[in-house]
C-alpha cells in the first residue's frame, strides 16, 4: 500500500514541479467537554500520505534537492499516548510511510521555510485549519517580504484540494476493491433490512441491525449518518432521527452504506413495510425505477454530466403530468424547474473518500465535463410528495393519496469502457422484490 501512495504523490508532483504543496491532517473535532469525535482523517491528506493521525502536516516539494515528501507528526510519548492512542512517531514515520525526512510537529515553524524559499507557488488549503492558516500565511508573508533578496519564493497560493480534483475523481484498481468491499457490507445490511422490516418495529432497530452488520464485516462504520425514513419521513431528504414506529401501509426508505478503509459505499432503497405497495406507491416507484435505470444508461464515458440527470428528470417530469400532478408543457416544466416540487435534489455525485467525492463539474465556459473510464458515481432519482404539499400557481391540486410518499433508489456506478457497471447490484430494487 505505501507504493500506492508515493505513486500518487509521484503523479502530483509531475504537475507542480517548481511549487511546494502543505497538506493538512484533520483536526480533533470536540464531541462535548473534554470529549473528542472519533478521528475522521481528512480525504486529501490521506489520498497523499495513508497517515490517519491528528495534528499532522505533509509537504511535497519536488524542486528541493534533498526531502521531496517531508512530514511533521506528533512525536512518541508514552504518557499521552496511554490517553489518548498509539502514535507512529517520528521515526517510524520514515520507515511506514516513506517520507524523505520527518520531523516532529512542534517545530513546523523551525523547518517549514526551508521547503518554500525555492517554490514559485504555494498548493495550500486555507479555511479548514484557522491555527495551521495562520502560521502558514506568517511563513508565506515573511518571504514575500524578503523576496526582493532573494528573487526566489511563492508569488501565490493556490488551492491543493483543486489540485486533487482530477486524480481523486479517477478510481485506480486498488481503490475500486476497497469500494466493492464498502459496497459489498452495505449490500449485505441493505437485504438484512429488508427481510426484518415490519410494521411495529422501530426505524431505529433497523439502523441498528444495519450498524451492527457494517461493524461486524470490519467496516470503520457508517458513511454518513443512516436515513431510515418511514411514512412521511421519507419526504424529509436528511432524515436521521430514525424513531418512529412503523405501520402497516408505509413505505421505508433506507439511505445507508458504510465507511471501509476510508472509502464509502451510498445505497437506497424504498420497499413497502407491510409487503404490498398501495396503487399509488406502486405507480410512483414504477416511475422512480424508469428514470433511475435511464440515469444509468446515460452515465457513458465520454457523456456529460448533466445528461444522466436530465435523463432522470425528463422521465419524472413526463411521468408526472401524466399523473396529473403536474400540469403543462414538459420541456418548458423543465425549464422553469416546475419537477422541483416533488424531484429537489441532484441525480448524483462522485463517490469515494468522501461520499460526495472530489471532481470538478464543469469547464471555464459552462459546458459539463464528461464521465470518464475510471469514475464512481451515484445514481439516485426521487420523489417526494410532502403531506402539506401545495402546489405553485398554475399547478393542480393534488389528491390526497399522494399524499406523504417518498421514493428515492441509489445505486452505486463506475463507468468502464462498455458502459456503465451497477457496483450494488447485490441490492435487488425490482418491484418484485421489494414486494417479497
Ligand atoms: N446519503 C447521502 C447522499 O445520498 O448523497
Ligand atoms: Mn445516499
Ligand atoms: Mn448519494
Amino acid at each position: 500500500m505505501a507504493d500506492l501512495y508515493q505513486q500518487r504523490r509521484e503523479q502530483l508532483m509531475a504537475a507542480i514541479p517548481t511549487a511546494t504543496a502543505v497538506f493538512a491532517s484533520a483536526p480533533l473535532a470536540v464531541m462535548h467537554n473534554d470529549v473528542d469525535h472519533i478521528f475522521r482523517q481528512d480525504s486529501s491528506f490521506y489520498y497523499v500520505t495513508g497517515f490517519n493521525e491528528p495534528e499532522s502536516v505533509a509537504v511535497l516539494a519536488p524542486h528541493h534537492e534533498e526531502h521531496r515528501f517531508i512530514l511533521f507528526v506528533r512525536p512518541k510519548d508514552k504518557d499521552r499516548e496511554i490517553w489518548s492512542g498509539r502514535r507512529v512517531g517520528v521515526e517510524a514515520a520514515k520507515e511506514l510511510y516513506g517520507a524523505d525526512e520527518v520531523y516532529p510537529i512542534g517545530e513546523l515553524d523551525e523547518h517549514l521555510p526551508k521547503y518554500l524559499t525555492q517554490a514559485d507557488r504555494l498548493y495550500y488549503h486555507l479555511g479548514s485549519n484557522r491555527h495551521l492558516d495562520t502560521k502558514i500565511l506568517h511563513h508565506w508573508q515573511q518571504l514575500l517580504a524578503t523576496y526582493y533578496k532573494r528573487g526566489t519564493g511563492p508569488v501565490a497560493i493556490e488551492d491543493s484540494n483543486l489540485l486533487l480534483q482530477t486524480l481523486r475523481r479517477q478510481k485506480s484498481a486498488e481503490e475500486l476493491e476497497l469500494m466493492r468491499q464498502a459496497i459489498a457490507i452495505s449490500a449485505k445490511a441493505h437485504n438484512h433490512a429488508r427481510a426484518i422490516a415490519q410494521p411495529g418495529r422501530y426505524e431505529y432497530e433497523i439502523q441498528a441491525e444495519m450498524e451492527h452488520i457494517f461493524r461486524l464485516e470490519g467496516a470503520m462504520g457508517t458513511a454518513y449518518p443512516s436515513i431510515v425514513a418511514s411514512g412521511d419521513n421519507a419526504c424529509i431528504l436528511h432524515y436521521i432521527e430514525n424513531n418512529r414506529q412503523m405501520q402497516s401501509g408505509d413505505l421505508l426508505l433506507i439511505d445507508a452504506g458504510c465507511c471501509y478503509e476510508y472509502y464509502n459505499a451510498d445505497i437506497t432503497r424504498t420497499f413497502p413495510v407491510g409487503g404490498q405497495f398501495t396503487a399509488e406507491q406502486r405507480i410512483l416507484y414504477e416511475l422512480v425505477l424508469e428514470a433511475q435505470l435511464k440515469a444509468i444508461a446515460a452515465v457513458q464515458p465520454g457523456a456529460p454530466f448533466n445528461e444522466f440527470h436530465d435523463a432522470a428528470t425528463r422521465t419524472i417530469t413526463e411521468g408526472l403530468v401524466e399523473l396529473g400532478l403536474l400540469a403543462g408543457d414538459v420541456d418548458t416544466l423543465i425549464e422553469e424547474k416546475k419537477h422541483k416540487a416533488f424531484f429537489m435534489h441532484g441525480t448524483g455525485h462522485f463517490l469515494g473518500l468522501d461520499v460526495h467525492d472530489a471532481g470538478i463539474l464543469r469547464n471555464p465556459d459552462k459546458s459539463w465535463k464528461p464521465f470518464e473510464v475510471g469514475n464512481v458515481v451515484t445514481v439516485e432519482p426521487g420523489i417526494y410528495v410532502t403531506p402539506n404539499y401545495e402546489p405553485e400557481e398554475g399547478q393542480p391540486q393534488i389528491d390526497d393519496r399522494w399524499r406523504g410518499i417518498g421514493i428515492r433508489i441509489e445505486d452505486d456506478v463506475l463507468v468502464t469502457a462498455t458502459g456503465p457497471e451497477v457496483l450494488t447490484d447485490a441490492v435487488p430494487k425490482t418491484l418484485a422484490a421489494m414486494e417479497s
